[in-house]
Formats: structure tokens, C-alpha cells, sequence
């Protein structure tokens, strides 16, 4: 029997499959190949983790799940872009993502660029045309706020101090700092954009802002260890792919079981400051469990 955690996990992602099909752009339609390949790339796969945390601080701060729909989407887009890029073979080179063949392997390295570039701007058209925030002044702060955790400051600055990190041992600050851009941004910005589309006071805002941070650094901790850990299989995605390309990770500085203490201190910290809100932070501190207790 599925607990009660599970349900609401299980609904929210059914329900997510369907906003994503309706948003992303028809198969049928000119350029076909390129649509086909950016359907290929969203649809059917991931644990949709950001979309998750988007939905429950959505409900903490008594959002309309319409709106929370439109933010979980454009982050879940940008997410998807990452992944295609990341695989590409002027990155991590990877053959496998989400148990199919990478976007580049199924279709062509040009198409994955373009796939990359198209959901980069569809996400932050959703987030130009749709209502998401009843102040207007509040919404354009929603739209920067994804734009710099995308980029040269967020996730794509992240991307590329791993790239040159390659070979590279870094300082646990260094590694930290990386790990806070390349993957922590993003999920900072699910649980901000989820709540913004609600109402939450400036000090409440930055709770969360400290729990997205914490639980951001601890998944990409948890990345690492699973890299190591777990098999191609379980993953979806090649097992082991980190020490052989070289990379520095949590795992490689501090070894298996200091990683996972650390992933388990910083899951500590962050259902810390979920404390003052009570019962409405639930579904949060069940992600951040499932976050550091996941097995893929
Ligand atoms: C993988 O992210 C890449 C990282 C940022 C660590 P996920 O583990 O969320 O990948 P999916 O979306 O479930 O496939
Ligand atoms: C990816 O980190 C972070 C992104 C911004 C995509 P990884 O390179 O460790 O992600 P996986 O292990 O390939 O999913
Ligand atoms: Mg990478
Ligand atoms: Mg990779
Ligand atoms: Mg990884």
C-alpha cells in the first residue's frame, strides 16, 4: 500500500506529464524533428524532483496549482536543457539518460544544441505569458530569478567550472561552490518560483531560500555517491561515468562514507529551517528525506 507520501508524489507527477505534453510545442508541427527531439527530451522520464518541490512549496504558501504548474514546467525545461547539454560529447559525453539513449545519440549533436537552446526559451515564454503572481512587479522578479539561476551566475557558470575542473582536485569550498551553481540553483529556484506563485511574508521566503540551498547542495552530494554506488540499470544513466571522466566530486575528495554524512548533516540542517512552518512545510521535509534517501 502506497503511503499517503507516495500518493501525493505519484498524482503530482501524473498530473505534471499532462501540463508538459499541453505546453510543449506539437509534433506535427514545422520544424517536426526538432519538436520530436525536445518531446523526447522532457516527456517520460526523471523523478521530476523540482517540479515536486515547486508543488509543495506551492501549497504551503496556499498557491494556485494552475500558476505552479506554468513555474514547475519552465524549471523542469531548463532542467531537461542542462541534462541534453551535459551529455553532449563536448561535456560529460553520456550514451544514456533516463534509460534511453541521449538526445544527441537518438537524434544529432545539432539537434540537441537547438534542443537546449528551444527549451531555454520556452520555459521563460511560459513564464512571460501566463499569470503567475496577482503583482505584476512580483512576476518580472520571478522571471529574473530563474534567468540568474540559469545562468553564468546559476547553473550554466556551474557547468563550466566542472568542466574546468576536470583532472582538477578542489578545496572542499571550491567543490562546494560548484555544486551550489551547477545543480543547487535550480532547485533553489523550485522552491522559490513554487512559493512566489502564493502568498509567503520576506523573512518565510527566506527560510525556504536557506532550506533550497541546503537540500540543492545535498542533492548534488547524493549525485555523487550514487555515481559510485549504484548501477547503470537502477540509474538510467551510466554508472561510475565520474571517476572516469575525472571529475572532482564529493566522493573523490572525501571518500563514500564522509559524503554520505555529509549529505545526512546537511538534510538535518535543512528540515531546520523548515521548523516555524509547521505541518504546511510537510511535503518539503519529505522530499528533502527523499532527496538524500533516493537510490537513483
Ligand atoms: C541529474 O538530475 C543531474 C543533476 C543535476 C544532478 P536528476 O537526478 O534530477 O535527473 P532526472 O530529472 O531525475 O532525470
Ligand atoms: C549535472 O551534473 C548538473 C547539470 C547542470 C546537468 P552531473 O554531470 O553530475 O549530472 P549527471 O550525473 O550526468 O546526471
Ligand atoms: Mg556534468
Ligand atoms: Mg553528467
Ligand atoms: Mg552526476
Amino acid at each position: 500500500m502506497p503511503s499517503d507520501f507516495q500518493s501525493w508524489v505519484a498524482a503530482r507527477q501524473s498530473h505534471f506529464e499532462g501540463v508538459l505534453r499541453g505546453l510543449l510545442p506539437n509534433p506535427e508541427a514545422t520544424p517536426q524533428r526538432l519538436h520530436a527531439a525536445m518531446r523526447y527530451s522532457v516527456l517520460d522520464g526523471g523523478k521530476r524532483v523540482r517540479p515536486l518541490l515547486a508543488f509543495a512549496a506551492g501549497e504551503l504558501a496556499g498557491a494556485d496549482v494552475v500558476r505552479v504548474s506554468i513555474v514547475a514546467a519552465a524549471v523542469e525545461m531548463i532542467h531537461a536543457y542542462s541534462l541534453v547539454h551535459d551529455d553532449m560529447p563536448c561535456m560529460d559525453n553520456d550514451v544514456l539518460r533516463r534509460g534511453k539513449p541521449t538526445c544527441h545519440v537518438q537524434y544529432d549533436e545539432a539537434t540537441a544544441l537547438l534542443v537546449g537552446d528551444t527549451l531555454q526559451a520556452l520555459a521563460f515564454q511560459l513564464l512571460a505569458e501566463h499569470r503567475l503572481n496577482d503583482d505584476a512587479a512580483r512576476q518580472l522578479e520571478m522571471i529574473k530569478l530563474l534567468a540568474v539561476a540559469s545562468g553564468s551566475r546559476g547553473m550554466a557558470g556551474g557547468q563550466a567550472i566542472d568542466l574546468a575542473s576536470v583532472g582538477k582536485s578542489l578545496t572542499l569550498p571550491e567543490l562546494e561552490f560548484m555544486h551550489i551553481h551547477k545543480t543547487g540553483a535550480l532547485i533553489r529556484a523550485a522552491v522559490l518560483l513554487g512559493a512566489q506563485c502564493g502568498s509567503v511574508s520576506a523573512p518565510q521566503l527566506a527560510q525556504l531560500d536557506h532550506f533550497g540551498k541546503l537540500i540543492g547542495l545535498a542533492f548534488q552530494v547524493v549525485d555523487d555517491v550514487l555515481d559510485c554506488e549504484e548501477d547503470t540499470a537502477t540509474l538510467g544513466k551510466t554508472a561510475g561515468k565520474d571517476a572516469n571522466n575525472d571529475k572532482p566530486t564529493y566522493v573523490s575528495l572525501l571518500g563514500i562514507n564522509d559524503a554520505r554524512d555529509m549529505a545526512r548533516r546537511l538534510r538535518r540542517e535543512a528540515l531546520e529551517t523548515l521548523a516555524e512552518f509547521g505541518d504546511s512545510a510537510q511535503r518539503l521535509r519529505e522530499l528533502a528525506d527523499f532527496i538524500v534517501l533516493r537510490k537513483f
